[in-house]
């Protein structure tokens, strides 16, 4: 494992847990032999004893006793970057939470991960606990979807919805986001929607079978959403959500994330608090609505144990679902912006 902030934590105690049940399920044990974090002597309220513990999470890839490394360290570049790298060329397996990551380098990695024949798995990297991009890569494979669209930032959510309901300032509503560890090392990845554009680039490329491109992500936060903004709406029927949205054009695949007035009528509008919620067109199911906890150490451990459950077993295929030579280039659909915002009504 490399990174123990809270999803770190968090996924050493739901596996000892859930050891034998998971043990089990997969027919071998997942066992945690090495960590590597910046502070070793950070109080986490979880037992290292017997772990070994590096100081550079890169040398993970040269252990014999390590098959896949968990990459928990964040970031596009830098250490987190560097350790998925050298466990790749190294022929061990990943499991990562980061989004960052997967959505400017995406690519490149799935890349060196066929090339290797080992996992590289990202279930955690969007919407946190819920099991989104398994429904988009596997139980979904069988339709064209039109648009995606949803709450993909659990820290705005929170931030609107508080602003909302305790009328409080947007400060106040970040620093307890930060609190209870919803946001991001640098929170303004969570406001200003970047975090958002990250995960909507990795639903698009498994919805639509394109190469992923943050680049490619039209992005507006939410930080200059005042409480008057939201009574003005909450007066008109609407709700201020930061929404991102993938759907196909005729120009190609539009990508774009806004705060948008959401019509209190719609079931996005209800989505409150960290809760993250992706709704998804397509063609045999009609739309679907995934709900659930969109941030928060558990509901990420999860996703993250259900990646190494794949890899423990061996089910797992390519990282985008289809190999990456496949994957057709992502159309730069121009942004439209509508007169006066944007609505779902
Ligand atoms: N900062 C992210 C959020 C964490 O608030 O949704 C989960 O990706």
């Amino acid at each position: 494992m490399a990174g123990l902030g809270t999803v770190g934590a968090s996924l050493l105690q739901l596996l000892a847990r859930r050891r034998l049940p998971l043990a089990e399920r997969c027919g071998r044990e997942i066992q945690v032999t090495a960590v590597s974090a910046r502070d070793r002597t950070r109080q986490r309220g979880v037992a290292l004893d017997g772990l070994a513990w590096l100081d550079d999470p890169t040398t993970l890839a040269d252990r014999a006793d390590v098959d896949c490394v968990v990459e928990l360290i964040g970031g596009s570049e830098g250490a987190a970057r560097a350790t998925v790298e050298a466990a790749l060329a190294a022929g061990k397996h990943v499991v990562t939470a980061n989004k960052a990551l997967l959505a400017h380098h995406g690519v490149a990695l799935a890349e060196a991960a066929e090339a290797r024949g080992v996992a590289l798995a990202f279930e955690a990297s969007v919407a946190g606990g819920i099991p989104v991009l398994k429904a988009l890569r596997e139980s979904l494979a069988g339709n064209a979807i039109e648009r995606i669209h949803g709450i993909l930032n659990g820290t705005c959510n929170y931030i609107l919805s508080r602003m909302e309901a305790d009328g409080l300032a947007f400060d106040v509503c970040l620093a307890d986001a930060q609190r209870l560890g919803y946001a991001e090392a640098d929170p303004t990845f969570d406001i200003e929607g970047f975090d958002t554009a990250h995960k909507l680039a990795i639903l698009t490329s498994l919805a639509f079978g394109t190469r992923v491109d943050a680049e490619a992500v039209h992005v507006e936060g939410i930080s200059s959403i005042t409480p008057l903004d939201i009574r003005m709406a909450n007066e008109l029927g609407y709700r201020i959500k930061l929404l991102g949205v993938a759907e196909r054009t005729r120009a190609g695949i539009e990508q774009r994330v806004h705060p948008t007035m959401v019509s209190k009528a719609t079931a996005l509008a209800q989505v409150m608090g960290v809760t993250n919620a992706v709704s998804i067109d397509a063609d045999a199911v009609d739309e679907l609505t995934l709900v659930g906890p969109g941030a928060g150490g558990e509901a990420t451990a999860s996703s993250v144990v259900a990646d190494l459950a794949d890899v423990a077993r061996g089910a797992f295929g390519a990282p985008f679902g289809v190999p990456v030579a496949e994957l057709a280039p992502l159309l730069r659909a121009p942004m439209q912006r509508h007169e006066g915002g944007y609505y779902v009504r």
